[in-house]
């Protein structure tokens, strides 16, 4: 079936728009959102068409077999977290992974890293609570790009290259991305029918489709894999709301994640700390402001390596506990702005999965949307039958020496059946005035949230546009390991000075992947500006 857009007007490379918005990792994507905007749907409605297109087109990132967290918020401020992140299996513990067949990496690869999926009932539940447009149209470009097929990302295809020798594994998964040995070229056309039938039931079935077939289909996988999930799991399954963690910052209300992502407090917490430091003492770029940044996220990180959890889990402390206001004043006297203050060591994993999304509508709705499979392909397996790629989010929860992206260990995120591990994805709306103006986001493990942090400050602090905030050099420091690590634009002298601080200076690979969303004025002189963060290979669609 051909595309039934417009030939010209609903995409174009400028990123400044009138109406309305969506900022994708995929352009496929963000004209899938698009299509539906146009069509008459709101910002939720366009949000979860994305999310469905990008589990087709960017299977590396996330999909069907994944999970996520949505911050929405209405034209008149009134903001919703949705978290539909996956859970552990109500049978699954710590020893059947250490008695896996290869305990190294049970938690990554094969069915025993599997969390229970949400995302297959966080977008139906998004969709009942906000949208208007009827559930199948939202389902009907994924559909199509799966059955018509859809050329492949630059972005997917060095995915593929990268992750060859993990997908041989499953037959679908190499029949499909390395057909006759090689990786999926660039631009090649794939079609993925099992999953266009699949996700085609869906829309039509709804929740009957997830409780049924596709729990059935889950539980012949695990069984086949001797993974811990059954049916039961997932027909158990159920999205949370949650209030957003909301914090002030200058004219601004920022609304972003809160438990079970540890991302929303490392943003808070960078406000609180380093946010309000003059512009001429620590311009943005500097060594100074650099340094400011990683001493501010030592402390997010040492907090929640201590404190933070599943929500429903005991021993975990609120977030107002632990941004109150002497503590944050305690912790910024404490930052010296000549030295860094070393923590312990361990190597963090390369992450190269997950999507974030920001679409505005016409009405001024906003939806903040980030989702995963975790790893590259997940668990690197697949329901073979409906071509779904499933998770590896066990890994994300604290699993001893090893666990996922060298994060410190953490007792509050123990492995816990029926719980959700802790995320870094830290979906992000600004109010200005009690109405949302801005969208922030990011994808990248650990480095979302202090990707999330720096494009908020190069936004609110800097007053970059969404083009710059997203482009400019970034840093990352997560406790441990004691390692700043720094993008190749980072200047030789900005690296020096901070190593003359006390830092060890490690030049990294692009860091996480942003989409942003502004919006300028009202009414005749509304600009709704969107970017793609140029690290990967997105575009936005709006008009
Ligand atoms: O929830 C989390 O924090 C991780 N599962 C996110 C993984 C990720 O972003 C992978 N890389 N881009």
């Amino acid at each position: 079936m051909a595309l039934s857009l417009p030939a010209a007007g609903y995409f174009r490379p400028a990123s400044r728009y009138r109406r309305f918005a969506v900022a994708a990792d995929n352009v496929d994507a963000s004209r899938a959102g698009y299509e539906v905007l146009r069509g008459g749907g709101n910002a939720v409605d366009a949000a979860v068409a994305t999310v469905l297109a990008l589990g087709v087109t960017s299977p590396s990132s996330s999909g069907f077999g994944g999970g996520g967290f949505a911050t929405v918020c209405t034209p008149q401020g009134e903001c919703t977290f949705v978290d539909f992140r996956e859970t552990a299996p109500a049978a699954i513990t710590l020893e059947l992974l250490h008695n896996a067949p290869d305990p190294a990496h049970a938690s990554k690869v094969g069915a025993l890293a599997v969390g229970v999926p949400g995302e297959p009932a966080g977008l139906l539940h998004l969709s009942r609570r906000f949208g208007r447009a009827p559930f199948a149209r939202l389902v009907a470009p994924a559909v199509r790009l799966a059955g018509a097929g859809f050329a492949v990302s630059p972005w997917l295809s060095a995915r593929v290259g990268e992750n060859a020798r993990n997908l041989a594994g499953d037959p679908l998964l190499s029949r499909i991305w390395t057909p006759s040995g090689t990786p999926v070229a660039a631009h090649a056309r794939v079609t993925r029918p099992l999953l266009a039938a699949a996700l085609r039931r869906y829309g039509a079935e709804g929740d009957r489709f997830v409780r049924g077939p596709l729990a059935t289909a889950i539980e012949a996988t695990m069984r086949s894999g001797h993974g811990a999930m059954t049916a039961r799991d997932v027909i158990d399954y159920a999205p949370r709301e949650r209030a957003p963690l909301r914090v002030t910052f200058r004219d601004h209300t920022v609304v972003t994640a809160p438990y079970p992502s540890a991302g929303g407090l490392l943003v808070a917490e960078t406000l609180a700390l380093v946010g309000d430091t003059p512009v001429d003492t620590a311009p943005p770029g500097s060594s100074a402001w650099d340094h400011l940044l990683t001493e501010s996220w030592r402390g997010a990180f040492d907090d929640r390596a201590r404190y933070v959890g599943d929500p429903e889990n005991a021993g975990v402390v609120p977030p107002a506990s632990l941004l109150d206001a002497a503590r944050m004043a305690r912790r910024r006297a404490r930052i010296d702005p000549a030295h860094a203050t070393p923590v312990a060591v361990d190597e963090p994993a390369h992450d190269h999965g997950t999507t974030h999304l920001c679409v505005v509508d016409a009405d001024g709705m906003m939806v903040s949307l980030t989702t995963t499979v975790n790893d590259p392909f997940g668990a690197r397996i697949t329901v073979p039958t409906m071509d779904i790629v499933l998770n590896d989010e066990i890994d994300d929860f604290s699993l001893g020496a090893g666990s996922s992206y060298g994060l410190a260990a953490s007792r509050p995120n123990a492995l816990t059946p029926g719980r959700r591990p802790v995320s870094s994805m830290s979906p992000t709306i600004v109010l200005a005035n009690g109405r949302p103006v801005g969208c922030v986001g990011a994808s990248g493990g650990p480095r979302i949230a202090t990707t999330t942090a720096q494009v908020l400050l190069n936004l609110l602090r800097h007053g970059m546009d969404p083009e710059s905030a997203v482009s400019a050099p970034r840093i990352h420091h997560q406790g441990a390991p004691d390692e700043l690590r720094v993008e190749r634009e980072v200047p030789e002298d900005v690296r020096a000075a901070l190593r003359a601080r006390g830092h060890t200076v490690v030049q990294t690979d692009a860091l996480a992947v942003s989409q942003v969303i502004w919006v300028q004025g009202e009414g005749a002189s509304r600009a709704v500006l969107a970017a793609s963060d140029p690290r990967k290979d997105g575009l936005p669609a709006g008009e």
